[in-house]
């Protein structure tokens, strides 16, 4: 199937929304129907992705304008790096978090602005958006439960932080329906993984 077009599929939601299960069982999916699949995760995916990773997620404070940039600094990065040439090659990428993630966390969470992170990633990913956005829409509170101990610097933020990111992600959604699916991160793992094949089949028969 390498001779393919590439497909851009990203997973979003708050923290313990049970995403890298769902990347696992998409790729899978995916790799037994015969594709060649790219599973990558930002922040990271990349060395230098790696080390913007661990600056911004288990270094000491880092001011709300400095961290909007390092999780954009790490997408312009890891696009060029990897994403781009991998679609350009009819590949499938399968991403846990992107641009989403931004605006929902640094523009609504930490209160910069939705807009102003929406303009900030575009420049950062060059106009690049997924074909399909699964949401995992989940509480803050099933989120800290799932999370167990607190391991990093946005997770450690209180409950009306994660409410707020929440919200960010749920109205993103609700302004571009055609290019999300949302599905309740509470439903079993396996009903999750059908509703986001059956929205991919769905993606698929609407390509030329
Ligand atoms: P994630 O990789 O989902 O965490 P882990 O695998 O360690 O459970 O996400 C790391 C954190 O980074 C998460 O709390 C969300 C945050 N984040 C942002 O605030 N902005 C961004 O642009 C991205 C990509 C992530």
């Amino acid at each position: 199937m390498s001779t393919a077009p590439g497909l851009f599929v990203c997973f979003e939601g708050g923290d313990g929304a049970g995403k890298s299960t769902q990347v696992r069982l998409l790729a899978e999916a995916l790799e037994r129907a015969g594709r060649d699949v790219l599973v990558t995760r930002q922040p990271g995916g990349t060395p230098l992705g790696a080390r913007i990773r661990e600056l911004v997620l288990h270094g000491d404070h880092v001011s709300p304008r400095a961290e909007a940039l390092l999780f954009a600094a790490d997408k312009a990065h890891h696009v060029d790096e990897l994403i781009r040439p991998a679609l350009a090659g009819g590949r499938v990428v399968v991403i846990d978090r992107y641009t989403d993630s931004s605006i929902a966390y640094q523009g609504a969470g930490r209160d910069l602005g939705a807009d102003e992170i929406r303009q900030l990633q575009h420049w950062a990913v060059g106009g690049l958006f997924p074909d399909l956005t699964v949401l995992l829409d989940v509480a803050p509170e099933v989120g800290r439960a799932r999370r167990g101990d607190v391991h990093d610097r946005l997770e450690s933020e209180a409950d009306a932080f994660h409410a707020a990111v929440r919200q960010g992600f749920l109205d993103l959604a609700a302004r571009e329906p055609d290019r999300y699916v949302v599905v309740d991160a509470a439903l079993p793992p396996e009903e999750i993984h059908d509703r986001v094949m059956s929205r991919l089949a769905d993606v698929l028969a609407g390509r030329p």
